[in-house]
Protein backbone atom coordinates (compact mmCIF):
# COMPACT_ATOMS: atom_id res chain seq x y z
CA UNK A 1 0.00 0.00 0.00
CA UNK A 2 1.51 3.59 -0.95
CA UNK A 3 0.23 6.29 0.68
CA UNK A 4 0.21 10.24 -0.05
CA UNK A 5 -1.04 13.38 1.33
CA UNK A 6 -3.05 15.77 -0.33
CA UNK A 7 -3.44 19.41 0.14
CA UNK A 8 -6.26 21.35 -1.34
CA UNK A 9 -9.16 23.46 0.06
CA UNK A 10 -11.46 22.58 2.64
CA UNK A 11 -14.13 23.38 -0.04
CA UNK A 12 -12.59 21.83 -3.00
CA UNK A 13 -11.74 18.35 -1.50
CA UNK A 14 -13.86 16.34 -4.16
CA UNK A 15 -12.65 18.83 -6.90
CA UNK A 16 -8.67 17.89 -6.13
CA UNK A 17 -9.97 14.18 -5.89
CA UNK A 18 -11.85 14.08 -9.32
CA UNK A 19 -8.67 16.07 -10.39
CA UNK A 20 -6.23 12.96 -10.01
CA UNK A 21 -8.78 10.57 -10.29
CA UNK A 22 -8.61 11.91 -13.94
CA UNK A 23 -5.47 10.66 -14.56
CA UNK A 24 -5.23 7.82 -11.97
CA UNK A 25 -8.66 6.22 -11.68
CA UNK A 26 -7.80 3.34 -8.83
CA UNK A 27 -6.20 6.01 -6.11
CA UNK A 28 -8.75 5.65 -3.03
CA UNK A 29 -9.53 8.18 -0.64
CA UNK A 30 -8.37 7.08 2.82
CA UNK A 31 -9.24 10.17 5.52
CA UNK A 32 -8.76 13.67 6.36
CA UNK A 33 -5.87 14.43 8.45
CA UNK A 34 -7.25 18.17 8.79
CA UNK A 35 -9.23 20.67 6.64
CA UNK A 36 -6.62 20.65 4.26
CA UNK A 37 -4.51 17.60 4.26
CA UNK A 38 -6.05 14.10 3.06
CA UNK A 39 -4.60 10.66 2.77
CA UNK A 40 -4.58 8.88 -0.18
CA UNK A 41 -3.74 5.77 -1.37
CA UNK A 42 -2.45 4.92 -5.29
CA UNK A 43 -0.83 2.29 -6.94
CA UNK A 44 1.56 3.77 -8.97
CA UNK A 45 5.52 5.47 -8.62
CA UNK A 46 5.20 9.23 -7.27
CA UNK A 47 7.19 10.41 -10.06
CA UNK A 48 3.88 8.89 -12.21
CA UNK A 49 1.17 9.79 -9.70
CA UNK A 50 2.11 13.46 -10.15
CA UNK A 51 3.69 13.48 -13.82
CA UNK A 52 0.15 14.77 -14.84
CA UNK A 53 1.17 18.16 -13.98
CA UNK A 54 4.84 18.10 -14.51
CA UNK A 55 4.36 21.12 -16.78
CA UNK A 56 0.76 22.30 -16.79
CA UNK A 57 -0.73 24.34 -13.70
CA UNK A 58 -3.32 21.98 -11.73
CA UNK A 59 -6.60 23.34 -10.48
CA UNK A 60 -7.32 21.78 -7.11
CA UNK A 61 -4.07 20.10 -5.91
CA UNK A 62 -2.44 22.75 -4.05
CA UNK A 63 0.42 19.75 -2.93
CA UNK A 64 0.76 15.72 -2.72
CA UNK A 65 3.45 14.06 -1.11
CA UNK A 66 4.60 10.19 -0.75
CA UNK A 67 3.71 9.75 3.22
CA UNK A 68 6.42 7.71 4.00
CA UNK A 69 6.59 7.94 7.99
CA UNK A 70 4.24 8.96 10.84
CA UNK A 71 6.81 9.92 13.56
CA UNK A 72 5.34 11.16 17.09
CA UNK A 73 7.01 14.27 18.14
CA UNK A 74 8.17 14.16 21.90
CA UNK A 75 9.41 17.67 23.36
CA UNK A 76 12.92 16.85 22.35
CA UNK A 77 13.71 18.33 18.85
CA UNK A 78 16.96 16.99 18.53
CA UNK A 79 16.23 13.44 19.33
CA UNK A 80 12.81 13.52 16.87
CA UNK A 81 15.62 15.42 14.13
CA UNK A 82 17.69 12.02 14.52
CA UNK A 83 14.55 9.55 14.34
CA UNK A 84 13.64 11.73 11.15
CA UNK A 85 17.50 11.28 9.78
CA UNK A 86 17.59 7.78 10.51
CA UNK A 87 14.09 6.46 8.70
CA UNK A 88 13.95 9.11 5.89
CA UNK A 89 16.10 9.42 2.85
CA UNK A 90 18.22 12.24 2.48
CA UNK A 91 16.43 15.97 2.21
CA UNK A 92 18.19 19.01 1.06
CA UNK A 93 15.01 21.27 2.73
CA UNK A 94 12.00 20.85 5.05
CA UNK A 95 8.52 22.20 4.83
CA UNK A 96 6.92 22.23 8.29
CA UNK A 97 3.02 22.83 8.41
CA UNK A 98 1.22 22.73 12.06
CA UNK A 99 -2.48 22.04 11.58
CA UNK A 100 -3.11 22.26 15.45
CA UNK A 101 -1.45 23.93 18.40
CA UNK A 102 2.01 22.08 19.43
CA UNK A 103 4.61 23.35 21.77
CA UNK A 104 7.14 23.34 19.30
CA UNK A 105 6.47 26.05 15.93
CA UNK A 106 6.94 24.97 12.44
CA UNK A 107 9.75 27.23 12.76
CA UNK A 108 11.67 25.90 15.52
CA UNK A 109 10.43 21.82 13.93
CA UNK A 110 12.20 23.16 10.85
CA UNK A 111 15.31 24.85 12.18
CA UNK A 112 16.00 21.28 14.11
CA UNK A 113 15.56 19.37 11.03
CA UNK A 114 17.13 21.30 8.35
CA UNK A 115 19.11 24.33 9.84
CA UNK A 116 20.95 24.68 6.71
CA UNK A 117 18.85 24.28 3.54
CA UNK A 118 20.94 23.62 0.48
CA UNK A 119 19.31 26.19 -1.83
CA UNK A 120 22.19 25.57 -4.57
CA UNK A 121 21.23 21.81 -5.42
CA UNK A 122 19.35 21.48 -8.68
CA UNK A 123 17.08 18.88 -7.64
CA UNK A 124 16.88 19.37 -4.36
CA UNK A 125 15.18 16.55 -1.98
CA UNK A 126 12.29 18.35 -0.23
CA UNK A 127 10.95 16.82 3.18
CA UNK A 128 7.09 17.55 3.53
CA UNK A 129 5.92 17.56 7.06
CA UNK A 130 1.86 18.06 8.36
CA UNK A 131 1.79 17.85 12.01
CA UNK A 132 -1.78 16.65 13.48
CA UNK A 133 -1.63 16.89 17.07
CA UNK A 134 1.60 15.06 18.41
CA UNK A 135 1.98 12.73 14.91
CA UNK A 136 4.27 14.42 11.95
CA UNK A 137 3.00 12.56 8.78
CA UNK A 138 6.67 13.01 6.87
CA UNK A 139 7.96 11.88 3.60
CA UNK A 140 10.96 13.38 1.18
CA UNK A 141 10.54 13.78 -2.87
CA UNK A 142 12.14 15.46 -5.07
CA UNK A 143 11.18 18.94 -6.05
CA UNK A 144 11.23 17.50 -9.58
CA UNK A 145 8.39 15.67 -8.98
CA UNK A 146 6.40 17.96 -6.51
CA UNK A 147 3.44 19.67 -8.04
CA UNK A 148 4.94 23.48 -6.76
CA UNK A 149 8.26 24.40 -5.95
CA UNK A 150 6.69 26.29 -3.01
CA UNK A 151 5.81 24.51 0.25
CA UNK A 152 2.50 23.02 0.28
CA UNK A 153 1.55 25.05 -3.04
CA UNK A 154 2.14 28.57 -1.05
CA UNK A 155 4.79 30.82 -2.53
CA UNK A 156 5.74 33.85 0.39
CA UNK A 157 5.56 37.05 -1.24
CA UNK A 158 7.45 39.62 -0.03
CA UNK A 159 5.94 42.37 -1.31
CA UNK A 160 3.68 43.93 1.57
CA UNK A 161 -0.36 44.02 -0.15
CA UNK A 162 -2.80 46.08 1.71
CA UNK A 163 -5.01 43.23 2.18
CA UNK A 164 -5.55 39.28 1.42
CA UNK A 165 -7.13 40.20 -2.03
CA UNK A 166 -3.69 41.03 -2.94
CA UNK A 167 -2.24 38.15 -2.16
CA UNK A 168 -4.58 37.01 -4.78
CA UNK A 169 -3.24 38.79 -7.87
CA UNK A 170 -0.12 38.13 -6.70
CA UNK A 171 -0.27 34.26 -6.25
CA UNK A 172 -2.40 34.67 -9.80
CA UNK A 173 0.43 37.15 -11.78
CA UNK A 174 3.09 34.40 -10.47
CA UNK A 175 0.83 31.18 -11.09
CA UNK A 176 -0.25 31.83 -14.72
CA UNK A 177 3.39 33.54 -15.52
CA UNK A 178 1.98 36.90 -16.47
CA UNK A 179 4.34 39.83 -16.82
CA UNK A 180 2.82 43.34 -17.18
CA UNK A 181 4.11 45.65 -19.44
CA UNK A 182 5.24 48.96 -17.92
CA UNK A 183 2.44 51.59 -18.72
CA UNK A 184 -0.22 49.18 -19.78
CA UNK A 185 -3.47 50.39 -19.09
CA UNK A 186 -5.82 48.66 -16.80
CA UNK A 187 -9.39 48.32 -15.66
CA UNK A 188 -10.42 47.31 -12.37
CA UNK A 189 -13.54 46.06 -11.29
CA UNK A 190 -14.61 45.98 -8.06
CA UNK A 191 -11.63 47.64 -7.02
CA UNK A 192 -12.43 48.71 -3.96
CA UNK A 193 -10.72 49.20 -1.60
CA UNK A 194 -7.43 49.07 -3.79
CA UNK A 195 -4.89 46.07 -2.92
CA UNK A 196 -5.04 45.39 -6.73
CA UNK A 197 -4.93 48.29 -7.53
CA UNK A 198 -1.94 49.02 -5.66
CA UNK A 199 -0.35 45.75 -7.29
CA UNK A 200 -1.02 46.80 -10.73
CA UNK A 201 0.36 50.33 -9.93
CA UNK A 202 3.55 49.43 -8.28
CA UNK A 203 4.18 47.30 -11.34
CA UNK A 204 3.82 50.61 -13.48
CA UNK A 205 0.31 50.59 -15.13
CA UNK A 206 -2.54 53.14 -15.21
CA UNK A 207 -5.68 51.92 -13.58
CA UNK A 208 -8.76 52.91 -14.34
CA UNK A 209 -10.97 51.51 -11.06
CA UNK A 210 -14.53 50.76 -11.32
CA UNK A 211 -15.83 50.63 -7.36
CA UNK A 212 -19.10 51.77 -5.41
CA UNK A 213 -16.91 52.01 -2.65
CA UNK A 214 -14.22 54.06 -1.21
CA UNK A 215 -10.72 53.65 -2.26
CA UNK A 216 -7.56 53.43 -0.22
CA UNK A 217 -6.70 57.76 0.57
CA UNK A 218 -3.30 57.19 -1.24
CA UNK A 219 -4.86 55.94 -4.44
CA UNK A 220 -7.60 59.00 -4.33
CA UNK A 221 -4.38 61.17 -4.94
CA UNK A 222 -2.72 58.99 -7.32
CA UNK A 223 -3.11 60.89 -11.19
CA UNK A 224 -2.69 57.61 -12.54
CA UNK A 225 -5.70 55.81 -10.82
CA UNK A 226 -9.08 57.12 -11.97
CA UNK A 227 -11.94 56.19 -9.85
CA UNK A 228 -15.82 55.43 -11.34
CA UNK A 229 -17.80 55.77 -8.18
CA UNK A 230 -19.79 53.33 -9.35
CA UNK A 231 -21.18 49.76 -10.21
CA UNK A 232 -19.42 47.95 -13.49
CA UNK A 233 -23.12 47.76 -15.22
CA UNK A 234 -23.27 51.59 -14.65
CA UNK A 235 -19.29 52.21 -16.45
CA UNK A 236 -20.71 49.64 -19.18
CA UNK A 237 -22.54 52.59 -20.36
CA UNK A 238 -20.05 55.38 -20.14
CA UNK A 239 -16.52 53.57 -20.94
CA UNK A 240 -14.70 54.63 -23.50
CA UNK A 241 -11.30 53.53 -23.57
CA UNK A 242 -9.89 49.79 -24.76
CA UNK A 243 -7.54 48.62 -22.40
CA UNK A 244 -4.42 46.02 -22.30
CA UNK A 245 -5.87 43.69 -19.36
CA UNK A 246 -9.02 43.64 -16.93
CA UNK A 247 -9.07 42.53 -13.69
CA UNK A 248 -12.15 41.54 -12.09
CA UNK A 249 -12.78 40.57 -8.25
CA UNK A 250 -16.16 41.68 -8.03
CA UNK A 251 -18.18 40.49 -4.95
CA UNK A 252 -20.90 39.10 -7.39
CA UNK A 253 -22.38 35.85 -8.54
CA UNK A 254 -19.68 33.61 -10.96
CA UNK A 255 -22.46 33.60 -14.19
CA UNK A 256 -23.26 37.05 -13.56
CA UNK A 257 -19.73 38.31 -13.40
CA UNK A 258 -19.05 35.96 -16.55
CA UNK A 259 -22.31 37.56 -18.17
CA UNK A 260 -20.60 40.85 -17.53
CA UNK A 261 -17.10 40.09 -18.64
CA UNK A 262 -18.76 39.04 -22.16
CA UNK A 263 -20.53 42.54 -22.07
CA UNK A 264 -16.63 43.84 -21.59
CA UNK A 265 -14.92 42.43 -24.71
CA UNK A 266 -15.43 45.11 -26.97
CA UNK A 267 -13.21 46.94 -24.35
CA UNK A 268 -10.73 45.15 -23.92
CA UNK A 269 -7.82 45.53 -27.15
CA UNK A 270 -6.82 42.05 -29.58
CA UNK A 271 -5.06 40.39 -27.56
CA UNK A 272 -5.84 41.87 -24.32
CA UNK A 273 -5.69 39.73 -20.93
CA UNK A 274 -8.30 39.03 -18.06
CA UNK A 275 -7.50 38.14 -14.46
CA UNK A 276 -11.05 37.26 -12.30
CA UNK A 277 -12.15 35.52 -9.73
CA UNK A 278 -15.15 33.23 -9.94
CA UNK A 279 -17.00 33.61 -6.53
CA UNK A 280 -19.01 30.48 -5.92
CA UNK A 281 -21.80 29.74 -3.33
CA UNK A 282 -20.43 25.63 -3.03
CA UNK A 283 -24.10 25.04 -4.15
CA UNK A 284 -23.89 22.67 -7.51
CA UNK A 285 -20.58 24.33 -8.26
CA UNK A 286 -20.08 21.92 -11.01
CA UNK A 287 -22.64 22.84 -13.12
CA UNK A 288 -22.12 26.88 -12.11
CA UNK A 289 -18.57 26.57 -12.96
CA UNK A 290 -19.08 24.58 -16.31
CA UNK A 291 -21.93 27.23 -17.45
CA UNK A 292 -19.32 30.24 -16.22
CA UNK A 293 -17.09 28.71 -18.89
CA UNK A 294 -19.43 28.08 -21.65
CA UNK A 295 -20.50 32.03 -21.19
CA UNK A 296 -16.97 33.45 -21.50
CA UNK A 297 -16.20 31.17 -24.49
CA UNK A 298 -18.09 33.36 -26.18
CA UNK A 299 -15.30 36.41 -26.28
CA UNK A 300 -12.73 34.36 -24.74
CA UNK A 301 -10.20 31.65 -24.64
CA UNK A 302 -9.90 30.50 -21.17
CA UNK A 303 -5.97 30.45 -20.47
CA UNK A 304 -5.63 28.89 -17.16
CA UNK A 305 -7.80 28.01 -14.08
CA UNK A 306 -6.51 28.01 -10.70
CA UNK A 307 -7.99 27.74 -7.40
CA UNK A 308 -5.55 29.38 -5.94
CA UNK A 309 -4.05 28.70 -2.39
CA UNK A 310 -5.18 32.05 -1.36
CA UNK A 311 -8.91 31.69 -2.35
CA UNK A 312 -11.85 30.99 -0.51
CA UNK A 313 -14.49 29.87 -1.65
CA UNK A 314 -13.75 31.25 -5.22
CA UNK A 315 -11.15 29.92 -8.12
CA UNK A 316 -9.07 32.34 -10.80
CA UNK A 317 -9.35 32.88 -14.32
CA UNK A 318 -6.78 33.95 -17.22
CA UNK A 319 -8.58 34.62 -20.23
CA UNK A 320 -7.68 35.89 -23.64
CA UNK A 321 -9.57 37.60 -25.83
CA UNK A 322 -10.48 35.76 -28.95
C1 LIG B 1 -13.42 41.23 -2.69
S1 LIG B 1 -13.81 42.92 -2.86
C2 LIG B 1 -12.59 43.44 -3.99
C3 LIG B 1 -11.27 43.69 -3.34
C4 LIG B 1 -10.33 44.39 -4.28
N1 LIG B 1 -9.96 43.53 -5.39
C5 LIG B 1 -9.07 44.81 -3.57
O1 LIG B 1 -8.01 44.43 -4.02
O2 LIG B 1 -9.15 45.54 -2.58
C6 LIG B 1 -15.25 42.89 -3.82
C7 LIG B 1 -15.68 44.25 -4.30
O3 LIG B 1 -16.65 44.08 -5.32
C8 LIG B 1 -17.46 45.23 -5.27
N2 LIG B 1 -18.67 45.01 -6.07
C9 LIG B 1 -19.71 44.18 -5.84
N3 LIG B 1 -20.61 44.30 -6.85
C10 LIG B 1 -20.11 45.21 -7.72
C11 LIG B 1 -20.58 45.76 -8.96
N4 LIG B 1 -21.74 45.38 -9.47
N5 LIG B 1 -19.81 46.65 -9.58
C12 LIG B 1 -18.62 47.04 -9.06
N6 LIG B 1 -18.14 46.56 -7.90
C13 LIG B 1 -18.88 45.67 -7.25
C14 LIG B 1 -17.72 45.42 -3.77
O4 LIG B 1 -18.16 46.73 -3.52
C15 LIG B 1 -16.32 45.13 -3.22
O5 LIG B 1 -15.59 46.31 -3.12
Amino acid sequence: MTLAILTCSEYFVDFALNEIRRYHPTVQYIEPLADKHHLIEYTTTFKKLTSPWRNKLAIYLHHLYPLQHQIYIAHDLAQFSQQVRQTLPRFDRADVRMVSTHTHSAHSIRQALCPHPNHRQRNPNILSMVVVDNIAYVGVSPASQNMSPHPFGKKHFRELVPNRAGLKLMEALDSFSIYLRDNAHALDLGAAPGAWTTVLRKRGLRVTAIAPDDMYPTLKTDPCVQHFHMTAEDYLTRCHDRFDLIVNDMKMDAQDSARLMVRYAPYLRNNGIVIMTLKLRMRRTARVLDHSYRLLRKQYKIMQIRQLVSNKKEITLFLRKK
